[in-house]
């Protein structure tokens, strides 16, 4: 790696405030978008330098030319790029986001799914939560799907809720399980007293998720660029949810074909509100205002 001396409007006489070029812009968003698929914007250009001087400032870099032929290198990508992407990922989430899912998964999607015998006690239900962030997600799902089977004449099945990000960070976040009281707020008290551990030390305001709904969720690293996602089983339910908004269309469509692949006929998928299938070629009907199902051979398209 080599030091690439001062140019003047490179970088500003304070070490925090370095300026990244419109040229290095180019190529930085360049090699995010093949590497992630986000499609970061020339007005997002201030965020991504302020997001990444956090970077400079730990490598002890003067220069986005320093980090860049660093980032770009083969150890940068094998190193730094892990931590670049931690920067760049929006990881907003919250327990219960966008509640109406959940009590569609309950009322129509588990009832349809068990009925239709394309789950058992011999045949586990599989739900991937794509994008997970932080573990907010899947294990809202995790413990609403419990709590369904716990109710009184249902015959419970097991179920895995696989919970799959890019950012390390988020991950480690998640497989801790480990959250504030106010992030806490929007769970309905009922889970909440079934399903959340007081800290013994009631001063640290935290939360954990108790072990019958953390077993049920399994964390790892996984990159929708990535070829294969090397599932072994087939999915019964996905859970993308605001996760493509930072994709293009083409990548958006390339994304949903794979994660149709990943299905079972007859599977849902769920997207974020702002999210929609409209207009992409796809074996999918709607279910809901944002939600769609795989349609089975045999059944053709509505
Ligand atoms: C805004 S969060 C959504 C979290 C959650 N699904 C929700 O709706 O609350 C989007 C997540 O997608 C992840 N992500 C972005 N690009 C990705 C990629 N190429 N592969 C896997 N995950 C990615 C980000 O790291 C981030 O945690």
């Amino acid at each position: 790696m080599t030091a690439h001396p001062a140019r003047p409007g490179d970088h500003a006489t304070e070490y925090g405030s370095v300026r990244l070029s419109n040229k290095l812009f180019e190529q930085l968003s360049g090699f995010i978008h093949s590497e992630v698929g986000i499609k970061i914007t020339p007005v997002k250009k201030v965020m991504l330098e302020g997001r990444l001087q956090k970077r400079l400032r730990k490598l002890g870099m003067r220069s986005f030319e320093d980090y860049c032929e660093h980032l770009f290198s083969d150890e940068g990508r094998s190193g730094e790029l892990v931590n670049m992407i931690d920067e760049v990922t929006t990881n907003k989430t919250d327990f219960f986001r966008e509640p109406v899912h959940f009590d569609f998964l309950t009322s129509r999607v588990l009832p349809a799914l068990m009925k239709g015998g394309k789950v058992s006690a011999a045949n586990k239900l599989t739900i991937w939560s794509a994008g997970c962030s932080s573990g907010e997600e899947p294990y809202t799902i995790a413990m609403v799907v419990k709590d369904f089977m716990d109710a009184d004449g249902v015959q419970p099945i097991p179920f895995q809720v696989i919970a799959t990000d890019i950012s390390r960070r988020v991950l480690e976040k998640g497989q801790r399980a480990i959250y504030e009281e106010e992030k806490v707020v929007p769970v309905p008290a009922e889970i909440k007293r079934k399903f959340l551990l007081r800290s013994k030390n009631p001063g640290t305001g935290l939360v954990r998720i108790a072990p019958e709904i953390r077993s049920c969720v399994s964390f790892r690293r996984l990159n929708f660029m990535d070829g294969d996602f090397g599932f072994r089983e087939k999915i019964d339910v996905i859970f993308c949810r605001n996760v493509i908004i930072y994709f293009d269309k083409v990548i958006q469509e390339k994304l949903l074909n794979k994660f149709c692949k990943c299905m079972k006929p007859g599977g849902y998928i769920f997207m974020g509100h702002s999210e929609t299938l409209f207009g992409m070629d796809l074996p999918f009907e709607q279910a809901a205002p944002t939600v769609y199902r795989k349609i089975q051979v045999g059944m053709g398209r509505k």
